[in-house]
């Protein structure tokens, strides 16, 4: 049993040299946006607001809550051991081997299959462009099959889901259809990885800018086009105006696209090493990067959804030109500029997240947990260039056989059970000496604040919402089934951490981090658990068949190490 908790040890003499310590608050800043604003504000908004409507404001809200105090938990971990590396490097010196692959199982779900999502967004922005300078891709080919069908099926209203079912070429019976701008960029990206292509500082800074400049275009044009009425659409539930027309499960049901926003932020964590006073400057940065990007992310929906009613925006993927499309609010300069930022703001996102993959397989390859083959450096480019491969391959293969949404629900799930590892594991690690120049999660006394803030929340939310709950008890209601389950076991879980609280004298912060990363989870359906499941299953397998036995720190306890 002990086998599966061995700890890597890492000794000062670790500590990378040459890493100085020349990033301020604002250097995170600008890191953090950079990390975390991509295809989910470009992309991924505009499935959340056909879900949710208006109201996922209010998840956009309670998602950079969770990962306000996630980032804190991460920035622990971090400083917990001296060498700057990934969560993965973190949980294997503070938690084990078995936590460790666990956590690398899921960063793989993170950025493989999260640039799976940014792959095909990029490509409607594509599509999007071309279009307007006069060249069109056929739909056949600039979506995916099963987006295609499922349209077909559940009778959707996107015309260009809808002419791709009904206009591809059969090969016997088989319908030709596939996303092949998503194809071409994830092609042309993993050739740029092979060879080595450098992250510049500046020109990262100037991506940035231009991401942030098109969002404040957007919202600036986009303003002088509301109304109001939009806001408070007639709701599908109670057949009343309403801010939330599906209800707040519509809203819960939308955690996927919306946290995807989120993601990049726990990369901020790495900078610890070269951050100046990071026990100050590192949790600043990240807060303020991430209260920055939920404050844009509202604005930028209470603008989206007030232009157009937000039942118009299903399917739609690149939502922030669809809504200067002729038949929206026709102004074809913004639908042009707006789609080619876009293609090169999301390039940049591709190109970290592609380069970031191969390197966690280097890391679980050096450690023995995967093949040497992961380690393997090109002679010339100096890249890992077999890990390279497979990760476009990984990245490639599925964009013939998944669509947006399924990959979007994989990625998030896997990536919010990553958060909640990381958060429970730092309520369970020991105090540690407090050394100068190192960043120090503050403790605060969960032990009466934690059960008045869920209790309090439970109380507040049965007030607001009393027609949630009384959904929730209403057994025979098999439209709630799936959440209610959720839901159940999350008051459950809570109950427990209460009486842990109390009785242990947690420390608040990871404490709120898991139990709001929890909550994110119970927006997510039994298909996507079943999925997840099964991913995790398979991580488990190859780990019991491979990594434990061959893991290095395995051959050096036992001492036969070649
Ligand atoms: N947050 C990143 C994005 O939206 C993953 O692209």
């Amino acid at each position: 049993m002990n086998q599966l908790f061995r700890r890597k040890h890492y000794n000062e003499s670790d500590q990378p040299s040459g890493l100085l310590r020349v990033l301020g608050v604002w250097d995170i800043v600008f890191f953090g946006i950079a990390a975390i604003i991509g295809a989910g504000s470009f992309s991924s908004l505009g499935e959340a607001i056909f879900r949710g409507g208006p109201g996922v404001i209010i998840l956009y809200l309670i998602c950079g809550f969770a990962c306000g105090f996630t980032a804190l938990c991460y920035a622990e971990f971090a400083s917990r051991i001296p060498t700057a590396g990934s969560a993965y490097t973190y949980a294997y010196a503070s938690f084990g081997e078995l936590i460790a692959w666990i956590i690398g199982w899921a960063l793989i779900m993170e950025y493989s299959f999260g640039n799976i999502y940014v792959a095909f967004s990029w490509s409607d922005y594509f599509t999007s462009f071309m279009e307007r300078i006069g060249i069109h891709i056929p739909d056949y080919l600039s979506c995916s099959y099963t987006e295609a069908k499922k349209a077909f099926l559940a009778g959707s209203e996107n015309k260009e889901l809808l002419n791709a079912w009904t206009t591809a070429p059969l090969v016997g019976n088989l319908k030709i259809i596939f996303d092949l701008p998503a194809l071409v960029i994830n092609g042309l990206i993993t050739w740029l990885c092979y060879v080595g292509v450098k992250e510049s500082k500046n020109f990262n800074n100037i991506f940035v800018l231009l991401k942030l400049f098109i969002i404040l275009l957007v919202i600036a044009v986009g303003i002088a086009y509301i109304n109001t009425d939009n806001w408070f659409p007639v709701s599908a539930v109670t057949g009343e105006s309403s801010f939330m027309p599906t209800g707040f499960s519509g809203v819960m049901s939308a955690v996927s696209g919306v946290f995807f926003a989120y993601i990049g932020f726990d990369a901020l964590s790495v900078l610890s090493e070269e951050t100046k006073n990071p026990q100050k400057n590192l949790p600043r940065g990240m807060i303020f990067s991430l209260v920055f990007c939920t404050i844009i992310y509202i604005i930028l929906t209470l603008v989206l959804t007030g232009m157009i009613d937000y039942r118009r925006f299903d399917g739609v993927g690149d939502p922030l030109s669809f809504i200067f499309e002729t038949s929206n609010a026709n102004i074809p300069w913004m639908e042009f500029v707006v789609s080619l930022g876009a293609i090169v703001a999301i390039t940049t996102v591709l190109l970290v997240f592609q380069m970031g993959q191969p390197r966690i397989w280097y890391a679980m390859s050096r450690d023995g947990l995967m093949p040497k083959k992961f380690m393997e450096i090109h002679p010339k480019h100096k890249t890992p260039s077999f890990a390279t491969i497979i990760t476009g391959l990984v990245v490639g293969v599925p964009i013939l056989f998944t669509d947006k949404s399924f990959i979007l629900d994989f990625t998030s799930i896997g990536t919010i059970f990553a958060f909640v590892l990381v958060c429970g594991g730092v309520l369970l690690l020991p105090a540690k000496e407090k050394l100068k120049g190192r960043f120090h999660l503050p403790y605060i006394n969960a032990r009466f604040i934690f059960p008045v803030f869920f209790l309090g929340g439970l109380a507040f939310f049965y007030f607001w919402q009393p027609a949630f709950f009384q959904n929730l008890l209403d057994w025979n209601d098999v439209n709630e089934g799936e959440f209610r389950v959720s839901v159940t076991f999350f008051i459950l879980i809570n109950l427990v951490l209460c009486v842990m609280a109390f009785a242990r004298n947690l420390s608040l912060i990871p404490l709120m981090g898991l139990s709001s990363c929890l909550y994110l989870l119970t927006g997510m359906s039994h298909n996507n658990w079943f999925w997840f499941l099964l991913w995790f299953a398979i991580g488990m397998i190859i780990y019991f068949s491979y990594g434990f036995k061959n893991s290095k720190l395995n051959k050096e306890l036992n001492g036969d190490l070649d």
